[in-house]
């Protein structure tokens, strides 16, 4: 099969066009045909070598974790799904392994993909929307009539919080620059907030959560802006967590916590039935061949995409 591979750490250059072996599934994997695959930070991260330390150097490396995809074969284990079902999810190997025309996950990484959609936008949604929703029903527990603000309000996580936000039924202020303003004020929060003119730190507003999606705050810094009992929320994991979270016994019940993504098909079930509904809507910056996949994630990390990145497969 052909594949984007990489057999060092660096730059978008290190990326080659090779074929190689189409994987096979084990017992509880499916082998899906990959129709498109969502670009996330973590795909230029990983590149890059940031989670060398943690999950090895097992070259040739296969990136991507967020696929729109056609289910060719199943593990003996495997039930749910069948040859021929179109799902999407996200990928749960070392590494991910997307960027190929094949590539296998346990059954808890899909969901039937929405049929009122196209794939490359079905590939768009997986990872950002699991985050969102997890962190603002399990570690928010968003409340209608509570406000939240989202800083990186533009971005691929950032458009899809402001959408569950309000089908949560919260006030949303907004936090973008300038140049994505209007496309964020086309979801109507509440108030949208240009970060190159307005400090921050310095609004008036009190809220129930600060969903610090850009990460270029902390709860040291921004607990001022929490209402007694608010939450600040962030999706890196920080060195100076366990200090934060100590810092919380004097804040009056403010609290600071991290989403790290968890695989679960119920949720994205939840997230295909809000598409098919016509609830939720992704956002697609550039559409990329696979053979251009240095030019995308050159353009992904530069970190101001407005909405999602995807390549296109198979
Ligand atoms: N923990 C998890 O499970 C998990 C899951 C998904 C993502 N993440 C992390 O979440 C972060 C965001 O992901 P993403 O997919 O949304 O990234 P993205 O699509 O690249 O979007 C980043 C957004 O941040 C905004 N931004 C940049 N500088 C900013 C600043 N100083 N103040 C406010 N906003 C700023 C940009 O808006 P402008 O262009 O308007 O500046 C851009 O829209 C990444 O670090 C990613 O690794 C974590």
């Amino acid at each position: 099969m052909k594949a984007a591979v990489i057999r060092k750490f660096g730059t978008p250059d290190v990326f080659e066009i090779d074929d190689i072996e189409t994987p096979t599934p084990k017992n509880n994997q499916v082998l899906v045909r990959v129709y498109a695959s969502g670009i996330n930070p973590i795909d230029w991260k990983q590149r890059k070598g940031n989670h060398r330390f943690i999950l090895g150097s097992p070259f040739p490396i296969i990136l991507g974790y967020d696929v729109c995809a056609e289910v060719v074969q199943t593990g003996s284990n495997a039930s749910k799904f069948k040859p021929g079902d179109i799902v999407f999810g996200v990928l749960d190997n070392k590494y991910g392994g997307a960027l190929a025309e094949y590539a296998v996950g346990t059954e808890k990484c899909f969901a039937l993909a929405p049929r009122n959609i196209r794939f490359e936008h079905a590939a768009a949604f997986p990872m950002v929307s699991l985050t969102v929703l997890q962190a603002l029903r399990d570690k928010a527990k968003l409340k209608p009539g509570q406000t939240i603000l989202i800083n990186g309000a533009s971005g691929g996580v950032g458009h899809i919080a402001i959408q569950i936000a309000k089908l949560f039924e919260a006030k949303v202020i907004a936090v973008a620059s300038n140049r994505n303003q209007s496309f964020v004020e086309s979801f109507e929060p509440v108030r949208f907030i240009d970060y190159t003119k307005t400090d921050l730190l310095k609004i008036k507003e009190k809220v129930d959560v600060f969903f610090d999606i850009a990460g270029n705050y902390s709860f040291l810094k921004c607990k001022h802006l929490l209402k007694n009992g608010g939450i600040y929320i962030n999706t890196l994991p920080r060195p100076k967590i366990l200090f934060h979270k100590l810092l919380q016994i004097f804040t009056k019940g403010k609290k600071v916590k991290t989403l790290l993504m968890k695989h679960n098909n119920n949720d994205l079930e939840q997230i295909s039935m809000w598409i098919a509904q016509g609830k939720l809507k992704v956002e697609i910056d550039e559409i990329f061949n696979l053979s251009n996949i240095s030019a995308a994630h050159d353009y992904a990390q530069t970190g101001h995409n407005k909405g999602k990145n995807v390549v296109v497969i198979n």
